[in-house]
């Protein structure tokens, strides 16, 4: 099958173009290929000629989109109309890329059918990018998926370079989500893709943890626990632009009925650290 990836250069784009690239002839969108802020976009992925778009470029800066909620818009929620049209020209189905911040985090693990209420600019933009593929489009996947790593800036990263540098880092514990390995989400989609049933999915490895938990699993597998001590903090008295969904667990129901689960966070995170280092 002939499948355009939006991003392509980003965490989950890469993880794709490895995971598709040898079954499927993939055309590979990075930035500086496609701009989605112009509605010329659209007319450029009608012409690659696409039997499926996969969209997972966005503007994932959270801070950014609450400093500038127009541009997240533009990027996020009229992006991904322009890529929904385009698949309507080209009658393809779409994968968009979606994410936990949807939802409140009042009330988590969140399950694909639960309201969502986002909070923030981002998952607000996003939310409008999720309205417009259902708006527009028949057969669509979104997919949802949380706490990304797998590329070179993440979580993960963040903390070994911290580690490397100090003896005592603090962390979030009251913030909680579901970390989720990008070449994992690839291969779920991959699985998706090959049956029609179109709709919206929760693609998240298995289990949940608050940042502090997540951070102390990291130094705990790079063997650092002996040096680094971790101290907790609450998510009111960590200072950024971006007010931030406290409890946003992803309960994966509707990819599980088809057999696609993806495997304990903590084993993943085993993965991604013997790759990287
Ligand atoms: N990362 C997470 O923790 C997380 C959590 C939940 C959901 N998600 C969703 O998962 C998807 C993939 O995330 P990721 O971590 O792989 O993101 P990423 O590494 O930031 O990649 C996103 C890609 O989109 C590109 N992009 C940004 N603005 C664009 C524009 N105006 N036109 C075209 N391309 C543009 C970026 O290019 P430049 O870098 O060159 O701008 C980047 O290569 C996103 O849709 C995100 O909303 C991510």
């Amino acid at each position: 099958m002939r499948i355009a990836i939006t991003g392509a250069n980003g965490q989950l784009g890469r993880a794709l173009q490895q995971r598709l690239g040898g079954e499927h002839d993939v055309v590979a969108l990075g930035h500086t290929e496609l701009e989605l802020d112009a509605p010329a976009c659209v007319a450029q992925l009608v012409r690659t000629r696409a039997e499926l778009i996969i969209h997972p470029a966005a503007y994932t800066n959270v801070d950014g989109c609450a400093r500038d909620p127009d541009h997240a818009f533009r990027v996020n929620g009229l992006g991904t109309q322009y890529v929904a049209l385009a698949c309507q020209q080209l009658n393809a189905p779409l994968v968009y890329i979606s994410t936990n911040e949807v939802f409140d985090g009042t009330g988590g693990p969140y399950f694909e059918y639960d309201r969502a209420s986002p909070i923030n600019a981002y998952g607000r933009s996003k939310w409008a990018g999720e309205q417009a593929v259902r708006e527009l489009l028949q057969r669509f996947y979104i997919v949802r998926v949380a706490w990304l790593f797998g590329g070179e800036r993440n979580f993960v990263r963040t903390i070994l370079r911290l580690a490397a540098e100090r003896d005592q880092l603090a962390l979030v514990a009251d913030e909680v989500g579901s970390p989720t390995y990008a070449p994992d989400v690839a291969a779920g989609i991959a699985q998706l893709i090959a049956q029609p049933f179109y709709g919206t999915y929760h693609l998240v490895n298995e289990g949940s943890c608050s940042r502090y938990e997540f951070a102390a699993e990291i130094i705990r597998q790079v063997g650092y626990s002996e040096r680094v001590t971790l101290a907790p903090i609450a998510l009111a008295d960590y200072k950024r632009d971006s007010v931030v969904p406290p409890h946003t667990p992803l309960r994966n129901l509707a990819a599980a009925a088809l057999g696609i689960r993806l495997r304990p966070w903590q084993n993943a995170l085993a993965d991604y650290l013997s790759q990287i280092r």
